[in-house]
């Protein structure tokens, strides 16, 4: 029988990778969908159209019970969450009861459907748990690059809610013997990203430009740096972590590390444009408390999963704006979510 696996998030970047990376591996795929007439369900729909919809929220325990009673999966892949930094600050507590607490309401879920109790502590035909954990959590970094043993910092209310889900889910795995795990990525980006994150906005700002839609291009701090990779590449990784043996968390990322301005100057250099002509710096972007600087080590997840990042930053950023050059061309809208490469 084909393996089941239930997503959380499936209609955001990463829950329609993982969706097309499992059913090419022959599972069953669910999604978890909230809203009565959400737009970004028939999206993905359009482009997964062999993904199954259970209806549910992260912020309403009875309709993950539901759900995971409905699907019975066998993977449980944890992505849904509010996961836009500069909006936890303006909706702190909607992050923490969503990024955070939704955590503890699927590990419930699984934990109550499975019939898991203290002392119970067979591993054997449970369901697996996968959390999306975020490179956030090391916020002002203690050392570079970042390790699974490195400590945490985290700089926004959307770090602090992820670190609380990240040793939530490991005290499940110690308490009840869960096989329940988090990845800890770094930035992951594609066609498919948000356009509110710094490598969609400019990605689609070039792209603007490029075709005389726009003028110009308004960011935040050009310093900061990031070890950002291909989202396709990390939905990978999370597969890998709850096919090994023993759970265990994993770092994901490339080892590498570029500021804003060399993604601006890679992304405008690949439309052949100059990015001083356009670029405007904007205080207003700037955010509360900054994380500087993000550079995985992912030492572990190579030599214990065999995991490795396959699209170079160059690679990614032109792949970006060929897309966004041909979104914009035929007419796509981006703000309407109306397409997805
Ligand atoms: P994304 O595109 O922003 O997708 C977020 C998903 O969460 C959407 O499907 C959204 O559904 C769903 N969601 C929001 N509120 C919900 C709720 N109350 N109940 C159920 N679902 C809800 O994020 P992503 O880039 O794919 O990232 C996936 C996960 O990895 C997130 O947890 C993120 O924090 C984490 N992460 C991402 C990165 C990265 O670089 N991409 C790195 C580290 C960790 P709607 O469409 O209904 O809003
Ligand atoms: N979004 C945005 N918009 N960021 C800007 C801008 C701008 O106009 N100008 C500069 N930046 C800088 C931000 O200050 C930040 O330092 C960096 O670009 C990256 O910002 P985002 O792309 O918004 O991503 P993030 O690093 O804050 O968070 C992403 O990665 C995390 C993993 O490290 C998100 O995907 C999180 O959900 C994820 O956990």
């Amino acid at each position: 029988m084909a393996r089941r696996a239930l997503i959380t998030g499936i209609t955001g970047q990463d829950g329609s990778y993982l969706a097309e990376h499992l059913l090419a591996q022959g599972y069953e795929v669910w999604g978890l969908a909230r809203g009565q007439a959400n737009p970004r369900v028939s999206r993905m729909r359009k482009l997964l159209a062999d993904v199954q919809v259970v209806r549910g929220d992260l912020l309403d325990q009875g309709s993950l019970i539901s759900a995971v009673e409905r699907v019975q999966p066998d993977e449980v892949y944890n992505l849904g969450a509010i996961s836009f930094v500069p909006m936890s600050w303006e909706q702190a507590e909607l992050t923490a009861e969503v990024t955070g607490m939704g955590v503890l309401r699927m590990l419930e879920a699984i934990r109550v459907c499975s019939g898991v109790s203290r002392g119970s502590n067979t591993r054997s035909g449970q369901m697996r748990f996968y959390q999306a954990s975020s490179s956030e959590m090391f916020g002002q970094v203690t050392e570079t690059p970042q390790t699974e043993r490195t400590g945490f910092h985290p700089r926004s209310p959307y770090g602090v809610a992820k670190a609380y889900g990240h040793f939530l889910t490991q005290n499940y795995r110690e308490s009840y013997g869960m096989y329940a795990v988090s990845g800890i990525l770094f930035n992951h980006e594609s066609p498919r990203r948000g356009a509110e994150f710094v490598t969609r906005k400019v990605t689609l700002g070039v792209a603007r430009i490029k075709l005389g839609l726009a003028s110009e291009l308004r960011l935040g701090n050009l310093e900061a740096r990031r070890d950002w990779g291909f989202a396709g590449d990390y939905v990978r990784a999370m597969h890998l972590m709850l096919q090994a043996a023993a759970p265990e968390d994993y770092v994901i990322g490339t080892g590498r590390m570029k500021s804003v301005r060399e993604l601006v100057e890679a992304a405008f250099t690949a439309a052949g444009l100059d990015w001083e002509q356009y670029v405007i710096r904007d205080q207003t972007l700037h955010r509360p408390a900054e994380v500087d600087l993000l550079c995985a080590d992912p030492k572990k997840a190579r030599v214990q999963l065999g995991w490795e990042p396959t699209v170079s930053f160059d690679d990614l950023v032109a792949m970006m704006v060929e897309s966004d050059l041909r979104l914009l061309s035929n007419g796509g809208d981006p703000d309407q979510d109306s397409s997805w490469p």
